[in-house]
């Protein structure tokens, strides 16, 4: 009714658009009054409560309020059209149908217009076609803002499909011995040459996969974007096969510029590595495309997006959708993709944790603060052991590989530890290496603080405390113990037990292990020692080390040691606790 009155007092409003209709369907130019009384049977009027313009037949001034919303809605509802013929006896059900569409959230949509004659489109709808002035002709399409919307697998469907042959996509399943027919399994990893190429290729698995997505997280400034610069410019040379072929390094956090300096002070120059500063995956992977690489680099995977994914870059969704692309089009493609991830320490959960069972491999890189170590961890791998450790040092000219990482876990002054009480040395196992490591141990007798430990599991140094107390008889009651495991490593296994329970021995009884005893075992509640896996393996390591003495348990010297050549060293097989004092802490 509103709409209506609202219509009629506003007759020179109608005007302005009727009068073009008028003249062309009716002939003649009238006066407003006449126009409504005595124009032709369709009329288009605006309606203010719809927003819209609205063709209604006006046969005379008197329409009813009815027809008059009718009309309206018919034009602005097609499926009004149809309720409509069945509004007499389900009105209140086509009301309440209509009350519950209104308050519906409304899907963002576009509408056309199209012209079913001529083809003519218009933003807006017409009583008329503007173009061939035919009536009722226009249509309208309506283009749902999902349409557009795209996700990482359409991306990655799409570029690797205008890119791959076609028909190269039907694929069938296949006979295992026919995908193996001809693959040599040595030979189908990429090498990577060098010390340095060698440690990562161990944590890898023993080379690069191809086809494989690797996420190497690490916390921010630990190094990844070095490590990943380093290995593209390995992977670039590609010197173990002897062909150089383009890799690409994609940058989100740096420019061209900033990376081609940072390659310039590690002394990087190769020629076939490409840089690229974007962060639209649709546009990296084109560029791809273009470029066939060997590999690619994504630095870093919080940085890049995908245009019409929910969200802005670094955002679950974003994260989620782009490192889908990126695995779809690994895998289509046989290109390896490395994407670097930041894990800050409160673990966020947006960050790369969130694509660990999407990837096929993830390393994370880990370094202390204030040190100049870097260990590479393989965390997931679909190729290989997740045992594997590789260790680095960040030197002025990018990583280098550390091909004795023992050296760094032993302190400095190792070699005046001859007259320094509370040093033990452990041999503990990381994946298939063998790591010498240094314990320290400090016993303050009268002190208040009761015990700190770092590097060995509180509750393990413990257990090894009160088993001294009581099974060897030391006296550590009124004594403050200071535990540290040197280079910030923590102690994962057992194997360390007894030379944590020897720093302490020496320390409280203030007598120095001479520099060239290791200790290898695990110590029981009975104060027993036990035997733990690979023993000769880390026999084998000192001895090659120059230690002179192992003290491990008896077990193992009459067992798995029995027999074997180590060298010079000598094995010092020990029942207990007890027994290992009386042959370490002798005086000579
Ligand atoms: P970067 O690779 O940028 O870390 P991330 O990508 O994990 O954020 O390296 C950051 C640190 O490495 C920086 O503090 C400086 C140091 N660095 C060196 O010591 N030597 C080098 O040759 C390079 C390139 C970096
Ligand atoms: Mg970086």
């Amino acid at each position: 009714m509103r709409a209506f009155q609202t219509l009629t007092s506003r007759t020179h409003f109608i005007d302005l658009i009727t009068t073009k209709y008028s003249q062309i369907h009716t002939g003649f130019r009238s006066t407003n009054h006449l126009l409504i009384q005595e124009s032709s049977t369709v009329s288009t009027v605006y309606d203010p409560v719809s927003d819209r313009l609205v063709t209604k037949r006006v046969s005379n001034s008197k329409h009813s309020e009815a027809e008059s919303d009718k009309s309206a809605h018919k034009q602005s509802n097609p499926d009004y059209a149809d309720a409509l013929k069945d509004d007499r006896s389900y009105g209140s059900i086509l009301k309440a149908n209509q009350g519950f569409g209104a308050s519906k959230k409304k899907s963002k949509s576009k509408s056309t217009w199209v012209c079913t004659e001529c083809g003519y489109t218009d933003g807006q709808w017409w009583g008329y076609c503007r173009e061939c002035s035919n009536v009722n002709t226009m249509k309208e399409f309506t283009e749902s803002d999902n349409g557009g919307k795209t996700s990482g697998f359409q991306v990655s469907e799409r570029i690797v499909k205008s890119w791959l042959p076609k028909g190269s996509g039907d694929a069938f399943p296949m006979r295992l011995t026919d995908v193996n027919r001809g693959v040599n399994q040595s030979e189908w990893r990429f090498p990577l040459s060098g010390p340095f190429g060698n440690e990562v290729s161990r944590v890898l698995g023993g080379g690069l996969v191809p086809g494989s997505l690797v996420l190497i997280g690490g916390d921010p400034g630990v190094g990844k974007s070095t490590l990943m610069l380093q290995i593209a410019a390995i992977i670039a040379d590609g010197k173990e096969i002897g062909k150089p072929a383009p890799v690409l390094y994609v940058s989100g956090e740096e420019s061209v510029e900033q990376i081609g300096n940072r390659a310039d002070r590690m002394e990087i120059s190769t020629e076939e590595l490409f840089l690229y500063s974007s962060t639209d995956v649709e546009d990296i992977l084109q560029k791809a495309h273009l470029l066939s690489p060997r590999a690619i680099i994504i630095d870093s995977i919080q940085t890049v997006h995908l245009m019409g994914v929910t969200g802005s870059a670094g955002g679950i969704y974003q994260i989620k959708e782009c490192t889908a692309a990126l695995l779809r089009f690994a895998k289509k493609t046989n290109i390896p993709v490395f994407l670097i991830g930041h894990v800050t320490k409160s673990g966020d959960i947006a960050g790369p944790r969130a694509l660990e069972h999407i990837v096929d491999a993830v390393l994370y890189m880990e370094g202390e603060q204030y040190s100049s170590h870097r260990l590479l961890r393989a965390f997931k791998n679909r190729f290989g052991s997740t045992d594997e450790l590789g260790v680095f040092e960040m030197s002025p000219c990018g990583l280098k590989a550390v091909t004795n990482p023992s050296e760094i876990f032993l302190s400095e002054e190792r070699s005046d530890s001859e007259f320094l009480a509370g040093l033990a040395i452990a041999v503990i196992m990381d994946g298939s290496r063998t790591f010498v490591i240094e314990i320290q141990a400090l016993c303050a007798a009268g002190s208040s603080l009761s015990r700190q430990v770092n590097g060995v599991q509180a509750g393990r140094a413990d257990m090894i405390i009160s088993v001294l107390m009581k099974q060897a008889g030391l006296k550590l009651q009124s004594n403050a113990i200071f535990l540290n495991v040197v280079s910030g490593l923590t102690l994962t296994e057992t194997a360390g037990d007894l030379a944590v329970a020897a720093a302490i021995c020496s320390s409280f009884l203030e007598f120095p292990i001479p520099n060239n005893v290791a200790f290898i075992g695990e110590i029981g509640l009975g104060g027993e020692l036990r035997m733990v896996p690979k023993m000769e393996k880390r026999v084998s390591t000192v001895a090659k080390l120059g230690y002179k003495k192992c003290v491990v348990p008896i077990s193992a010297a009459e067992k798995s040691l029995r027999g074997l050549d180590f060298g010079d060293i000598e094995i010092l097989g020990c029942n207990n606790l007890k027994e290992v004092i009386n042959t370490v802490f002798v005086p000579r």
